[in-house]
């Protein structure tokens, strides 16, 4: 059966044209939206929701109910954690300016950061978002190897830079990626080989082509748990080959950390430690602020020396000090309330939880995962097909029982399970009990 692939912002997305049935004041709500925002207004569910506050775990909409949040990993360590809140509103009070004067909070925080990462990843550039850090590495990966061409994996999301979109073929709708860009599967077993096998030779081959077209490779970037591909991460360490190969042909490795770092994955801060590697270029962003807005890139010494000699970077508001303040409360409560722990044993109960629910229910394919970041294949068992149709009328009937959650990989049909990560065993015994019950009543 062939099942068409879908665009990154399509999945779950609210359609316009379809109001019908709407309560008036929403209907208003979304028409007041669409004519400030146009083409590019994007908003989830069949009927949007208006959301007003946070906290935790929970979110709360314009009438006071309340929702189980598995969906944002902004806020990674809980929505509105006072800690952060409190360290942001004083150095906002305090002092908020560029990076062009001396200021200890921001030094700390740079130091702070990069005593989490090995040996010689030792230099640091705090940018806004993770677009911009993405943007930035392949720059840097450029002039550092003089090579042109990319690799990434076919639905990979890497941001909405002119640049990184062409390495973000999730978001192309009309066209292939760019020439200087080769693209490979997701990474699986297949053709009798592990998937550390398949993931190198697919390596092999793009550097290949790339060559065939008369380009010398700048690197391979992946995000470490391959979120809009659909959620890979095991078995762990299975990067390494395909790592050693892109090295072997000159170029570099970028670890796209926006969304496995900051302790989702559970083994460590970073995803890419679960590899048993070390990138050349690790990009952040989403979680480093617990939703202040910033992001980061973190190399080795002699390739930000030799992108500076070439062109000067300068971002007026990467690494203000309002941002180091709200980073640096971010590793703090990490650390203190122990969250790569209970991120590596809440997401373990609820994987197990649901490769149960999987024996019970046909249309769930395969669970994969590490820590909080779940992916959950629904299938059409008849058709053994990937099934978005039930992705989406799952997604609405979870919203309609208090549950945020959305979509991932190339068809959309993989369900992203990925709560802050102060998501308790009991809300994922809730979410598990929901999911039975609207596949039950399918
Ligand atoms: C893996 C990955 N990299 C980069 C980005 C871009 O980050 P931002 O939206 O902060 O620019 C995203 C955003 O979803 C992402 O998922």
């Amino acid at each position: 059966m062939n099942v068409a692939p879908k665009e990154i912002l399509d999945l779950n997305r609210f359609d316009a044209t379809r109001t019908d049935g709407f309560p008036p004041e929403l209907a208003e709500r979304v028409a007041r939206r669409q004519s400030s925002f146009g083409a590019s207004s994007v908003l989830f569910y069949e009927q949007p929701i208006e959301m007003v506050r946070a906290s935790g775990a929970y979110m709360y909409d314009v009438n006071g109910r309340r929702y189980l949040d598995v969906y944002n990993n902004v806020p990674s360590v809980g929505h509105c954690h006072p800690r952060v809140v409190e360290a942001i509103a004083r150095q906002v009070g305090q002092l908020n300016i560029h990076t062009r004067y001396l200021n200890r909070v921001v030094e700390d925080y740079a130091e702070k950061l990069l005593a989490t990462f090995p040996s010689p990843l030792g230099n640091l550039v705090m940018t806004c978002t993770g677009s911009e850090s993405n943007d930035l590495a392949m720059r840097i990966a450029r002039i550092g190897t003089g090579g042109e061409g990319f690799i990434v994996t076919e639905a990979a999301y890497h941001g909405n830079t002119a640049l990184v979109t062409e390495i973000s073929p999730s978001s192309l709708r009309r066209r292939e990626p760019a020439l200087f860009v080769e693209v490979i599967p997701a990474p699986t077993a297949h053709d009798d080989m592990s998937v550390e096998d398949s993931f190198a030779a697919s390596v092999e081959q793009a550097i290949a082509k790339l060559r065939a077209r008369g380009l010398a490779l700048a690197g391979m970037i992946v995000d470490t748990i391959f979120s809009s591909d659909g959620i890979y991460a095991d078995p762990p360490g299975f990067l390494k080959t395909a790592v050693d190969i892109v090295h072997r042909a000159g170029g570099l490795f970028i670890a796209d950390e926006v969304q496995p770092g900051f302790g989702r994955s559970g083994g460590g801060l970073w995803g890419f430690r679960r590899h048993g590697i070390t990138p050349d270029i690790v990009t952040m962003g989403k979680p480093m602020g617990n939703g202040f807005p910033m992001g980061g890139v973190v190399t080795r010494p002699d390739l930000l020396k030799m992108f500076c000699e070439e062109t000067g970077y300068f971002n007026t508001f990467g690494g203000n000090p309002v941002a180091a303040a709200a980073g640096r409360a971010v590793l703090e409560v990490i650390e203190e309330e122990g969250l790569i722990e209970a991120s590596r044993s809440v997401g373990t109960g609820f994987r197990q939880a649901l490769e149960a629910l999987r024996m019970a229910h046909p249309q769930i394919g395969e669970v994969r995962g590490a820590g909080l970041f779940i992916g959950l294949d629904f299938i059409d068992p008849e058709q053994v097909a990937p099934d978005s149709a039930l992705t989406t009328h799952v997604i609405n009937e979870m919203k309609q029982n208090g549950i945020l959650i959305g979509a991932a990989g190339k068809f959309g049909a993989t369900l992203k399970i990925r709560p802050p990560l102060c998501f308790s065993s009991d809300d994922a015994a809730v979410f598990v009990a929901t999911l039975d019950t609207i596949l039950e009543a399918r």
